[in-house]
Parts: structure tokens; sequence; C-alpha cells
């Protein structure tokens, strides 16, 4: 077994800047065994073809109730979901789901995203002292109404599943992201019972009732699940995406004035803040059933594996002058969405949501600026999504 790296010895600073701590370790290879702050002993991947590897080896499954090693309310139906099975489950799930989440479908949220983007920045701007924390003004609540919306969850219940979102994904504790579980998974079962006597509109009435040729169709844990990642995955990850891409904009004015001089930039611009700065670390985790071996490395069964996908896209290797911010640049091949038959589902949504009010913000504020050392800034916790909890801003 190779000698263990403590990620936990490099305190609160790994969370602000991991940058810094995955260059060197890929400097040493690309897979290592690391112990992760307050938490068990994984595999973690850093480098670029590693990581791509990886996320596309049969052989690393992530249907953990197959591992034997679930915890505490991890049984639960919220976790029946593609992202939680291996094919042929995952085939399966994925194909009901993209039958009815489809690109057409996204496209036509544009003038919605556009209009609740007008309203949050017109109830923004309207502060009597101009300035403001983006996150709460904008980058939480856009993607939260858009995929609360989408799905059909009604606005009275946003303020309590934001509460339990947010602890599933950044854990204050055990008991504490027990109960959010249960909670949420009550709410579900409950909204999909409504939804079945009275349809409506909305992508789970629709999913209640889709079914593909040979008359498959969703079960009701699975309609739990995929209700379930599909609100999770709809927002936390987005409200990263802007307010991380805004930061490394207003830190970087050359790039910003770029893009205001030439807004043809802006897809570019986004694909750069996902490379650059992603709103997810790690991938979720995943075990291997059999001992394999990944960039050289060997690892015995029954372990963990964490692809660290900030990495990646960080990698020398594949990127010249990789810690440059270059909203210019080719950011292909990035790993923010992930890779395989994991790909982000949500990636078409969540790039329209940014490139509509990334675009808004800019024209409608033109001094916008940082009101806040950014190092004096918070970091959500764990390792899973990278982002601040605030982002004072003034225009
Ligand atoms: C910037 C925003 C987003 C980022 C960075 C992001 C990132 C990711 C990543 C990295 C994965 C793969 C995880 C893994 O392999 O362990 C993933 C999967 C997924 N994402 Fe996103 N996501 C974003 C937005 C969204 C949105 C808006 C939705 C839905 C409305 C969504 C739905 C999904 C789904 C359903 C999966 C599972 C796909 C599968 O297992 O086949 N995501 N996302």
């Amino acid at each position: 077994m190779p000698e263990i790296v403590d990620l936990g010895a490099y305190g609160a600073d790994f969370t602000a800047n991991p940058y810094k701590y995955y260059a060197k370790l890929r400097a040493q290879g690309p897979v290592h065994r690391v112990r992760l702050p307050n938490g068990p002993d994984v595999w973690l991947v850093v480098g670029h073809e590693a990581v791509r590897g990886a996320l596309t080896d049969p052989r690393l499954s992530k249907n953990w109730r197959a591992s034997g090693q679930l915890g505490d309310g991890e049984e639960s139906a919220l976790f029946t979901n593609m992202l939680d099975a291996d094919p042929p489950h995952h085939t399966r799930l994925r194909k009901l789901v993209a039958k009815e989440f489809t690109t057409r479908r996204v496209e036509a949220l544009r003038p919605r995203v556009q209009q609740i983007t007008d309203e949050l920045l017109d109830a923004m701007l309207a502060a009597p002292d101009g300035r403001a924390d983006l996150v709460e003004a904008l980058a939480f609540p856009l993607p939260m109404t858009v995929i609360c919306e989408l799905i059909g969850v009604p606005a009275m219940d946003r303020e309590a599943f934001r509460g339990w979102s947010n602890e599933l994904v950044a854990p204050t504790g055990e008991e504490a992201a027990y109960a959010a579980s249960v909670a949420m998974s009550d709410y579900l079962v409950g909204l999909i019972e409504a939804r079945r006597k009275d349809p409506g509109e909305g992508l789970l009435s629709d999913l209640i009732r889709t079914s593909d040729e040979d008359g498959d169709q969703l079960s009701r844990e699975e309609l739990v699940g995929t209700a379930f990642l599909l609100l999770v995955a709809g927002h936390e990850t987005t409200v990263s995406l802007l307010s991380n891409g805004v930061r490394a904009l207003l830190q970087h004015p050359a790039q910003l004035a770029a893009l205001r001089a030439d807004f043809s930039l802006l897809d570019n611009a986004v694909e750069e803040m996902l490379r650059y700065d992603g709103p997810v670390e790690t991938a979720t985790w995943r075990f291997n059933a059999e001992p394999i071996e990944i960039g050289g490395t060997s690892i015995p069964a029954g372990e963990t594996i964490l692809v660290a996908l900030a990495s990646a896209s960080r990698d020398p290797d594949r990127y010249s002058a990789a810690d440059d911010f270059d909203i210019t640049r080719d950011a292909r091949g990035h790993a923010a969405f992930g890779h395989g038959i994991h790909f982000c589902l949500g990636a078409p949504l969540a790039r329209l949501e940014a490139r509509v009010a990334l675009r808004s913000l800019l024209e409608r504020c033109p001094d916008l600026a940082l009101d806040v050392d950014p190092e004096a800034l918070t970091w959500r916790t764990g390792m899973l999504i990278r982002g601040t909890e605030q982002l004072p801003v003034r225009w």
C-alpha cells in the first residue's frame, strides 16, 4: 500500500484553495491514497487522463447497494436514481428520463429563464446602497426557481427544500444529514402522490406517465430517486457556476473587459469558468468490486475511489498555463460535467442559465465589483461542491 496523504493536515486552506495541493499530488503521480478531512481513507485520482480513464472504467461501480458499505439513510429511495446505478439499470433509468428531459424542452425554457433573471436583477438593483450578496440575490434563486418550476415543486415548499438539499450535499453532521434525507424522501413521496391524483404541468407528471417502447415505466422508488437527483443536481451546482464564474471575472479585470467588449465570447467564457473553477470538485464516490490498476497504481478490491474533476481541469499536461483564467482558450475536454455514462444530463440547462444570467448581470451592472476581500470569503464544506457561501458585490 502506498503511503497515505492526509488531506486534513492542510486545514481550511485545502477547501479555499485545493488547486495548489492537487498540483503537488499530480506532480507525484495520477493516483494517490488519501485520508479525507474528517473522513475515511480513499483513493484520489488527480491526472486528466487518469480521471477520464476512471470515469469510463466499467469496473468502477456506482451501485452502492451492491457494495455492502451503505451508511445510515443511504438505503433510502432517494438514491434509487441513475447516478447511483450501473448498466443495465443506469441505461434504463437514463433513457426514461432523457425521453422527457430533452434539449428541446430545455431550449423552450429560455424566455422564462430570462424573465426570472430580469426579476431577480430588478430586485437586487433596487438596493439603495448598491450592494448585495450575489449568491442570495441571483446565483441561488435562479437555478432553484427554474428547476422547481420545471419539476413542479410548489413555491411555498421551496425554502424547506433548500434546507434539506444544502444539508445533503454539504452535511453539517451525520444526524442532521439523516434527518434531512428522511424529510426530503417523505416530501417527495407526498408530491408524487399529489401529481398522480392531479397531474397538471411539469416534468414530474411527465415522468410518472412516461414509458418506453416496451411499456417500461419508472417505479415509485425510482420516481422519488429521480425527482431528488434532478432537484438537487439541478440547483446546488449551478449556484456555484454563477458565483465562481463571476468571482473569476471580477478577479481578472482584463478578462472581464474582453467579455464586456465582445459578448460573442460568452459561451466560451462559460466553458472556461467550468474548467477554471467548476462547481463539482470531485465526482460522486465510486467503488471497485475487483482489484484494478489506474494510472499505474494497483488498487485492491472493495475500495472507495474519488475522482478529482477540479484537478483534471487544471492538469498542465492537458492545458497550457492551466492555472490562468483565459476566456479565449479552448477549454474543451474539461471535466466539470463529468465524463462517460454519467456525464451530466443537465449540462444544456446549466449552460443556458449561466449564459443568460451572466450577460444580463454584466449589461445591467457596468461597474460590478467584489465588495469583499476574497480571502475573507467562506466556503461550502466537503469536497463535492466547490463554491463560496456568499459573494458580496457592489455596482
Ligand atoms: C453547472 C452546473 C452543473 C454541473 C457542474 C454538473 C456536474 C455534474 C457531474 C460532474 C455529474 C457526474 C457525477 C459523477 O459522475 O459522479 C453530473 C451528473 C448529473 N447531473 Fe449535473 N451538473 C450541473 C447541473 C445540472 C443540472 C441543471 C441538472 C438537471 C436539471 C443536472 C442533472 C444531472 C444528472 C441527472 C446527472 C446524473 C447523470 C447520470 O448518472 O447518468 N446537473 N452533473
